[in-house]
């Protein structure tokens, strides 16, 4: 994960409780789960539109409340996010379930106890697993796979009915208070997919929002980055790994899977001029820097792109195939000069305010051989798909659009 730091950094109270040997929590640990019947609630796509906002906010009136247990099944790519957060009151009483580092986590904040615990197997595999929470008495117990109970936090809860405020609002996919609230970082979009949802006591629920997920969970995907047509994102050259120094040196990887349509790739510049260098994509790989004229490359999915940077010149390779530019002599407006300017910014997709067909997936992107996320993006447009692809073109943009 980009963000967290060291545990030591951290000022609460941390419980890491491997109940499963690692071995035994792992991905050996595989369960099918039944598919959807008919009369289940349609599956939520957790990422939604434009803005913060959760895909669905729930409320309940816990004078009423009779089944304290919440389950459905997940299904993600995603290592981190908020998979639900449910409150009575954001200052001093809410709980999140969420993803880190792929494993189910819980943090919580109530007159009880101050906690947060990163328990059980990995769930970002893009398989379905059944997920259950329940409060019962003074615990909060995490089923996942079927089992009963995997994880009990004693004396962490005190009777529902008699919470000073006894409304509880659950939000989907996101939090209800700033992700700096929490005990530890998490970045809250998690673009994965719930389905056979069943919160609390339908019985006791008082109101809930109209789902505003923009996507369908119908379409297969496989892991992986998918930019629809049209859709960007920028991030900043100060917030990704920082170039070699002597002698100066700045790598970025690219794993094209699919791609279709013709528009910007990859480009380093600034927002006024945001084409210093780039890769462009119509049939073929085009890499230019300012006005000079472009190289390309065939267009071949599958084979990693690595794009080599060093202050004269730029290489561009794929397997055994390369292409090399030349740059203008270094001076204010020359691509190495973008790292000693705040506004200097990766781009990606689409560029801002102008028009692209092109589409595609990446199974992933390095810079300096470090993974970046795109949920850190600086700006980012919401279609994106984060953490999948889908398993062919036609297949993805159907259904987004
Ligand atoms: C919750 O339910 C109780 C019992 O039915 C009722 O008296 C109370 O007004 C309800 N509270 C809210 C905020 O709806
Ligand atoms: C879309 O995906 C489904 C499986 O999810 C597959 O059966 C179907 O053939 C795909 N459609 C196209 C046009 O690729
Ligand atoms: C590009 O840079 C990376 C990392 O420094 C290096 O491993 C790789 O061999 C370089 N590729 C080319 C084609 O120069």
């Amino acid at each position: 994960m980009e963000s967290r730091g060291p545990l030591a950094t951290w000022h609460g109270l941390l419980l890491l409780l491997p109940l499963m040997p690692p071995s035994h929590a792992g991905r050996a640990l595989r369960h099918t789960v039944p598919s959807q019947r008919t009369q289940d609630p349609p599956a939520l796509h957790l990422s939604n539109g434009p803005g913060q906002e959760p895909v669905t906010i729930m409320t309940f009136n816990l004078t009423k409340i009779t089944k304290t247990s919440s389950s459905y099944e997940f299904r993600t790519w995603d290592p981190e996010g908020v998979i639900f957060y449910g409150d009575t009151n954001p200052k001093d009483d809410w709980f999140v379930l969420g993803l880190w580092d792929g494993r189910p986590e819980v943090q919580l904040h109530n007159h009880w106890a101050q906690l947060t615990v990163v328990i059980g197997p990995w769930l970002d595999d893009g398989r379905w697993h059944q997920l259950e929470v329940k409060i019962h008495r003074d615990s909060v117990l995490l089923g996942w796979m079927g089992r009963r109970c995997c994880l009990r936090l004693r004396q962490v809860s005190g009777p529902l009915a008699y919470k000073p405020q006894p409304i509880m609002r659950i939000a989907v996919g996101r939090l209800l208070f700033p992700a700096s609230n929490l005990w530890l970082p998490l970045v809250p979009a998690l673009d994965g997919c719930l389905r056979q949802h069943d919160w609390l006591d339908q019985q006791a629920q008082s109101s809930a929002s109209v789902p505003t997920g923009l996507r369908s969970c119908s379409v297969e995907s496989q892991p992986g980055i998918f930019f629809p047509p049209g859709t960007g994102a920028e991030r900043s050259l100060q917030d990704i790994p920082q170039p070699h120094v002597e002698p100066w040196a700045f790598s970025l990887d690219l794993g094209l899977q699919l791609a279709a349509g013709s528009g910007p790739l990859l480009a380093l510049g600034t927002p006024e001029n945001p084409t210093r260098l780039s890769l462009h994509l119509q049939d073929q790989v085009v890499l230019s820097s300012g006005s000079e004229p472009g190289l390309d490359l065939p267009l071949v999915l599958g084979l990693p792109l690595q794009l080599n940077l060093t202050v004269s010149r730029v290489v561009l390779s794929q397997g055994p195939k390369k292409e090399m530019l030349t740059l203008p002599p270094v001076g204010p407006g020359s691509l190495f000069n973008l790292w000693a300017q705040l506004q200097g910014h990766l781009f990606l997709g689409a560029l801002p305010g102008e028009a692209s067909s092109a589409s595609f997936c990446l199974d992933g992107l390095w810079a300096q051989g470090q993974r970046l996320d795109m949920d850190r993006a600086l700006s980012r447009n919401q279609d994106i798909w984060t953490h999948s692809c889908p398993q062919s073109p036609s297949n993805g943009t159907d259904t987004t659009y």
